[in-house]
């Protein structure tokens, strides 16, 4: 079994090895500052985007391609499929899969997905069923690696009975921790932990968090994602921005070391929501 080992500048997703710090895309539509943003992204040495069929009904994916292909290597676009775009509600039927497949691949001009992730789970579906029709993908050349979202560990479980799960997308972030049980899963058995809302989607007021930050003289976000990434050598978050300045700081997180007693004080702040501002 494959296992992380210390905290380095780089998390490995199967036989890919990218920077720690990703971007979220999921407001990204096609406009000349969305390409900016996603030039500056690459400059910066970002080298895993994540988004979905489903953003902004496909202007992710397609503004991803139009701005960035031919990719350059080691680039990795992390896309999903199993989610309706009406309502965003789970479908996993095969035929729904594999056409949201191509259709992904086809606006990311990609002959083949490197991250591949299930957006929902189908309740209507039996997850084993699932899992073939993901394991055929593998099989058929069009993916190279497999994900989850919003799962249990039960369901991971389920899902690795059948086919090799190397990321698990769920929220999670200082405040929201309903999911310690599945990154600590993730962690031990070798599958990166992918952080949606990583920075709460910006609601990120807590005056032990402004105490942290000021010492570092760093902003709330930087630290947020500072304490992500020392929880678990597993993280890889995603931060979502469309704003250039935003994307410098939060790559610049990085950088961020934090004491332990800072760790701890930062972890107790979801023990304790009631203190939330
Ligand atoms: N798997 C799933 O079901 C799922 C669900 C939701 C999201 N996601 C993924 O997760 C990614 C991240 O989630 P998210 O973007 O919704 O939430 P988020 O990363 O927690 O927060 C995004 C918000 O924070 C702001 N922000 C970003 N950097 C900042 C900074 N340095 N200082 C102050 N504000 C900052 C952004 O506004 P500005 O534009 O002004 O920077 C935006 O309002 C998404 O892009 C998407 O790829 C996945």
């Amino acid at each position: 079994m494959r296992t992380f080992e210390g905290n380095t500048g780089s998390i490995q997703l199967g036989n890919l090895t990218v920077h720690r710090i990703g971007l979220g895309t999921n407001r990204i539509t096609d406009t000349d500052a969305a390409a900016s943003l996603l030039r500056r992204a690459i400059e910066l040495g970002v080298n895993f985007i994540d988004t979905a069929d489903v953003y902004q009904h496909g202007q992710s994916e397609s503004t991803i391609a139009k701005t960035l292909a031919p990719y350059r290597a080691g680039l990795v676009i992390a896309t999903k499929g199993g989610m309706s775009w009406q309502d965003s509600s789970a479908v996993n039927d095969p035929n729904y899969l594999h056409d949201a497949l191509d259709a992904s691949m086809k606006r990311l001009k990609l002959n083949c997905i490197d991250l591949y992730q299930l957006h929902r789970t189908d309740p209507k579906i039996p997850i084993e069923a699932t899992a073939q029709v993901l394991k055929e993908m593998l099989d058929r050349g069009k993916v190279r690696h497999l994900g989850l979202s919003e799962v249990t560990v039960e369901q991971i479980e389920r899902y690795r009975s059948i086919v090799e799960i190397t990321s698990v997308q769920n929220q999670y972030n200082l405040l929201e921790r309903k999911h310690e049980a599945v990154l600590d899963y993730c962690e031990a058995n070798g599958i990166a932990f992918i952080p949606w809302y990583p920075l709460a989607k910006a609601k990120l007021t807590h005056e032990t968090l402004t105490r942290i930050a000021g010492a570092h003289n760093a902003s709330a976000s930087q630290i947020a994602i500072a304490w992500l990434l020392a929880r678990s050598p597993a993280m890889l978050p995603i931060p979502g921005t469309l704003s250039v300045r935003h994307l410098e700081e939060n790559i610049a997180a990085i950088t961020i070391s934090l004491s332990g007693e800072e760790f701890e004080e930062l972890s107790a702040i979801a023990i304790a929501p009631q203190a939330l501002a």
